[in-house]
């Protein structure tokens, strides 16, 4: 038996690799696929593999109307991605989110309705290795080195600031402490905007830049020495593809909301 998944952004950057990759397993099946420029096409039309069969739909309501599905993956844009996950859910369906910018009160409320429905929800805010590594990394650096900044490096047309990668550390590194202040930032002086934003206990810092693609990094500081994380991906959203597919072979194994990928990984 397939897992029966709808893809949300499957003709996107991310979605179209995902796509192209899911079509090459045989436990997984896609059953729609959602875009608003190629709604009424077959996936296989607009992407190079014949093996796509499914019909593209403008919009994840219509898709879950027309089509069941076991999984809901979402890769589309941060305005849309609650409405299309709460519809899921309402839909019966297990949901793996790789849409960046939701928030932690958007996660609450998600968590709400999977666990009235029994269903799982895995958020994974990079699905690379490196970047489940960087975070695992930071989580034993944080219990021992208690100040540290987050710096977040993405493309000059990146709308969503803090990225899902960045707001995922700081949310892990909440659940081990939050990272100390020397100068309170309120006793900032000059412009405390330049400190960057208190974000679940983490300073976080954006930086959108021609010329960069994602990249995140962690400086731990203390007296006289540094340490020093960084993930960084090339242009290709080849990184995320197996953690993708593994994400979507795993998300019915529990209910409510799980965030990162080494929650479903033995690390
Ligand atoms: N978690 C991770 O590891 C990871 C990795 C890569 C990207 N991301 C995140 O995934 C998201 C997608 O990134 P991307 O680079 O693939 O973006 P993209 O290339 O712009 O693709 C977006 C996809 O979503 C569809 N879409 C957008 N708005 C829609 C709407 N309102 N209704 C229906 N379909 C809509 C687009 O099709 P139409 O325009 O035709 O509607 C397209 O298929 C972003 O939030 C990004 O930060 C996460």
């Amino acid at each position: 038996m397939t897992i029966r998944i709808c893809l949300a952004g499957a003709t996107g950057w991310a979605g179209s690799a995902l796509a192209l990759a899911a079509a090459k397993t045989n436990d997984i099946t896609l059953v729609s696929a959602i875009s608003r420029t190629h709604a009424g096409k077959i996936l296989g039309d607009v992407l190079p593999e014949p093996l796509l069969t499914c019909p593209i739909y403008a919009s994840a309501q219509e898709a879950l109307d027309q089509q069941p599905c076991d999984v809901f993956f979402e890769f589309t844009n941060p305005d849309v991605a609650k409405a299309n996950v709460l519809a899921a859910l309402q839909h019966g369906a297990h949901v793996v989110i790789g849409t960046s910018g939701l928030t932690d009160a958007d996660f609450a409320e998600i968590e709400t309705a999977a666990l009235e429905r029994q269903l799982g929800v895995l958020a994974v805010g990079n699905f690379a290795i490196t970047v489940v590594l960087l975070q695992k990394f930071s989580e034993m650096a944080a219990r021992y080195i208690p100040q540290w900044e987050i710096i977040d490096y993405a493309h000059d047309n990146k709308k969503d600031a803090p990225s899902g990668t960045a707001r995922e550390l700081a949310h892990r590194l909440s659940t081990v402490r939050p990272s100390e202040l020397t100068v309170p930032l309120e006793q900032t002086q000059g412009l405390v905007e330049t400190r960057g934003a208190r974000l679940a206990g983490s300073q976080v810092h954006s930086i959108r830049l021609p010329g960069y693609t994602i990249s995140a990094e962690i400086i731990f500081g203390m007296p006289d020495q540094k340490l020093t994380i960084r993930h960084d991906s090339g242009s290709s959203a080849a990184p995320y593809v197996d953690g993708a597919l593994l994400s979507i072979r795993k998300v019915s194994s529990f209910t409510g909301l799980r965030r990162g990928l080494d929650q479903v990984l033995d690390l």
